[in-house]
């Protein structure tokens, strides 16, 4: 088998999101109840080290992958690039070479997406995306799981999102592809999420309209979603704010997706600004559950990476 690397969804593939989804079902019931810290029963990644490579901030990504590795029975290093030799100008070639050496898998969060692409190219182990600026495929496998765990099947699912064209909207996008749901993306001219990911998705099968009208991006949807309007790396602007202002997610403009959509947001929050704290602390939120299943959808990921689903 050829060395896996989790980059982006489509290099897993559909029939394997869909087969991490079920792993990740059956582990989360399989261990209710166990503290958080101790390994599921068969612990199938004993003895696995996992290496996190920070360039930018985090706690979800951190924390969820760390408890991931102790849960299958493995262990984490979380190396922060500013104080490793990456940050003093490494290639991250050689960098792929060394750590390949002394961990069993690299996660690597940074910003121009051809890092990751590079620190796959020179590992001998795989290599998983916790972020770049262009997608965001574990929070994306949480979302998915959460979704489904609500009670709502993928094909044919109405999603709406709300706000900025970033990299979380792209691998959704990715997603509707992979696992056939619709997306209307209500998005201010100008800040449209990736275009050949989009058209990708529209050629795997999936409707994905990008649309001005935030009431129309809404109506009907099954599940409402949201970011900030400023990632990280990204400067502060007063104009990219005022663009977004009409996208915010608040309880008038939930009013016209399904009685039962959920929304779903992969946090940090800015509260009052992307979403209202009415309907991030309001019935339809799963953030908590979607927050949770980081954990659960990642440890699928890595059997994933390592050949055991
Ligand atoms: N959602 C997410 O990736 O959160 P962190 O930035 O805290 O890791
Ligand atoms: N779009 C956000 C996601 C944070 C988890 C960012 O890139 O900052």
């Amino acid at each position: 088998m050829t060395q896996r690397h989790f980059l982006n969804l489509t290099d897993a593939g559909g029939d394997a999101v869909a087969a991490m989804l079920n792993d990740a079902i059956d582990r989360k019931a399989a261990r209710v109840g166990l503290p958080k810290g101790q390994p599921d029963a068969d612990a199938p990644l004993a003895g696995r080290v996992l290496a996190m490579v920070f360039e930018k901030n985090s706690t979800r990504t951190r924390v969820s992958f760390d408890v991931a590795m102790r849960q299958l029975g493995g262990s984490a290093l979380i190396l922060d690039a500013g104080t490793t030799q990456l940050g003093r100008g490494e290639t991250i070639a050689d960098t792929a070479r060394v750590l390949s050496r002394m961990v069993d898998a690299i996660m690597l969060r940074t910003d121009d997406h051809a890092k990751v692409e590079e620190l796959a190219r020179y590992a001998s182990v795989p290599v998983i995306n916790g972020l770049t600026d262009l997608s965001h495929p574990c929070q994306i496998m949480a979302d998915l799981l959460t979704v489904i765990e609500h009670g709502k099947a993928l094909p044919g699912l109405e999603v709406a999102w709300l706000g900025d064209g970033n990299n979380v909207l792209n691998s959704i996008v990715e997603a509707a592809g992979l696992m056939k749901f619709n997306v209307r993306i209500g998005v201010p001219e100008g800040y449209e999420s990736d275009a050949r990911m989009v058209e990708a998705a529209q050629l795997a099968g999936a409707n994905i309209r990008i649309v001005r009208d935030p009431v129309e991006a809404v109506r009907g949807a099954d599940v409402v979603v949201t970011d900030t309007w400023i990632s990280m790396g990204q400067a502060h602007a007063e104009a990219k704010l005022a663009a977004m202002e009409p996208y915010q997610v608040n309880e008038a403009l939930m009013a016209h997706a399904k009685g039962d959509a959920l929304f779903l947001h992969c946090l940090p929050a800015h509260r009052g600004e992307e979403v209202t704290d009415a309907v991030i602390d309001g019935p339809r939120s799963v953030v908590w559950d979607e927050a949770e299943n980081r954990i659960h959808a990642q440890k699928s990921v890595l059997r994933w990476a390592f050949g055991q689903i």
